[in-house]
């Protein structure tokens, strides 16, 4: 199977995203919180750049004990990339669509050569 470079990996930061082509195949890489996910970059929507939107933590609601509500808080664990076209979010650990985690993106293994960065274009 093709592996498609990437990036070296002291060129690609914390929080920071590739977009590679092979074929007629888009891929984006994320590399969050020490891990590399790779999905392709054709939103389950209506196949917008899914993986060139913005990252953002998940928004979480706060409650009390008796469920009161208590206000808002973006979440210290879960992040999602959101489709530029109409704002599907994705979570970027899994590529599952947050409103609706049966739907998921399709995935790519990452791999690390040395200091290089390839995903393998299945
Ligand atoms: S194409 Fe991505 S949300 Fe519509």
């Amino acid at each position: 199977m093709p592996e498609v470079f990437v990036s070296r990996i002291d060129d690609f930061a914390e929080g920071d995203r590739r977009i590679v082509f092979h074929g007629g195949l888009e891929i984006g890489v994320f590399h969050w919180q020490g891990t590399y996910y790779a999905y392709e970059n054709q939103c389950l929507h209506q196949g917008g750049p899914c993986c060139e939107g913005v990252i953002m933590h998940k928004v979480e609601d706060v409650l009390a004990p008796d469920k009161t509500w208590l206000g808002q808080r973006f979440s210290a664990d879960e992040a999602h990339f959101v489709c530029p076209w109409h704002g599907y979010e994705y979570d970027i650990r899994t590529g599952e669509c947050v409103g609706n985690r049966k739907l998921r993106l399709k995935s790519f293994e990452v791999l690390r050569r040395g200091d290089d960065l390839y995903v393998v274009a299945s």
